[in-house]
C-alpha cells in the first residue's frame, strides 16, 4: 500500500501545479445546477487525469468525480470519491485557498484520503487507524474548548433555502467561540480541523467529494466527524457535517 500511496501523492502534486499554473487568461467557465455553481476547463482536464492515474494506480476501485456522471456508490468495493477543484470560486477569482481532494472508500469506509493545497504546497494524508499527517508530518486536533476556538463553516451556496438556517448557527457558534471563518473549501476547512488550527467545522449540505477525504484526516488526527444530528456521514448522497475536536 505504502507504493501506491506515494504514487498517488505524486499524481495529486502534479494535477496541483497545473492548477496553480493555470493559464488565467481566457479562463472557460460555465454555471451548473444552483446559485453561483460553475465548473471552469480546469475541474474538468484535472478530474480527468486524476481518473485515468487513479485507476491504473487500483485498477479494481471504481471513480466517482464531481464533474463525471454515471457511476453510483454502494457499500461493496472500492470507490475513489474525487473533488477535482474544492474552492472552484476560489480558483475563478485567483484567492489561493483550493484543493484537489481524494478518498478511497473500501466496503463502505473511508481508508485512504489525500487534500492538497497547491498554493501552500500542503499534503494532507490519511489511511485508517494509521494516523494523520501534512507533508509527512503527524497532525492532532486541537484540545481548545469551543470558548477557545475558531469555528468554520460553509455556506452551502448553491442550496439558497439553508443560507438562513447557516446564518443563524454560524451567528450561533460566533457568540459561543472566538471567531468565525468561510475559506470556500471544506476539505481544506476539515484539515483545518485536523491541523489544530481551528476546532470546529460545520456545513448544512456538502456532497461526498466535499467531505471523504478531508473527513477521514479529522478522525485519524483524533476529532469526530458527524452529520448535524450526530449521525455517520454519507456517501451515498449530500448530507451536513459536523467537524471537531474531543
Ligand atoms: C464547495 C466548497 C465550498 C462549500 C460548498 C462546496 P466546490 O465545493 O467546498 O467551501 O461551501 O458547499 O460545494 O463547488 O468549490 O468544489
Ligand atoms: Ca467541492
Ligand atoms: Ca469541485
Amino acid at each position: 500500500m505504502q507504493n501506491k500511496i506515494e504514487e498517488i501523492s505524486a499524481l495529486i502534486k502534479a494535477c496541483g501545479a497545473f492548477i496553480k499554473e493555470a493559464d488565467r487568461s481566457c479562463l472557460q467557465i460555465d454555471e451548473k445546477a444552483g446559485h453561483a455553481n460553475f465548473v471552469t476547463e480546469y475541474d474538468k482536464k484535472v478530474e480527468k487525469r486524476l481518473k485515468d492515474g487513479l485507476l491504473q494506480i487500483i485498477p479494481e476501485a471504481k471513480f466517482i468525480g464531481e464533474e463525471g456522471e454515471g457511476v453510483r456508490f454502494s457499500e461493496k468495493g472500492m470507490y475513489f470519491i474525487v473533488d477535482p477543484i474544492d474552492g472552484t470560486t476560489n480558483f475563478i477569482k485567483d484567492y489561493h485557498n483550493s484543493c484537489i481532494s481524494v478518498a478511497l472508500i473500501t466496503d463502505g469506509e473511508a481508508t485512504l484520503a489525500f487534500v492538497y493545497n497547491p498554493y501552500l504546497d500542503e499534503l494532507f494524508t490519511a489511511q485508517k487507524g494509521m494516523g494523520a499527517y501534512c507533508n509527512g508530518t503527524q497532525i492532532h486536533v486541537s484540545r481548545q474548548p469551543l470558548e477557545n476556538g475558531v469555528v468554520l463553516f460553509g455556506t452551502s451556496p448553491y442550496h439558497e433555502e439553508l443560507n438562513e438556517a447557516s446564518f443563524q448557527m454560524a451567528y450561533d457558534y460566533f457568540k459561543k467561540a472566538l471567531d468565525i471563518r468561510r475559506s470556500g473549501s471544506a476539505a481544506l476547512d476539515l484539515c483545518s480541523v485536523a491541523a489544530g488550527r481551528a476546532e470546529l467545522y460545520f456545513e448544512l449540505c456538502l456532497s461526498p467529494w466535499d467531505h471523504a477525504a478531508g473527513g477521514l484526516i479529522v478522525k485519524e488526527a483524533g476529532g469526530i466527524v458527524t452529520d448535524i444530528d450526530g449521525n455517520p456521514v454519507r456517501y451515498d448522497m449530500p448530507c451536513s457535517v459536523l467537524a471537531r475536536n474531543q
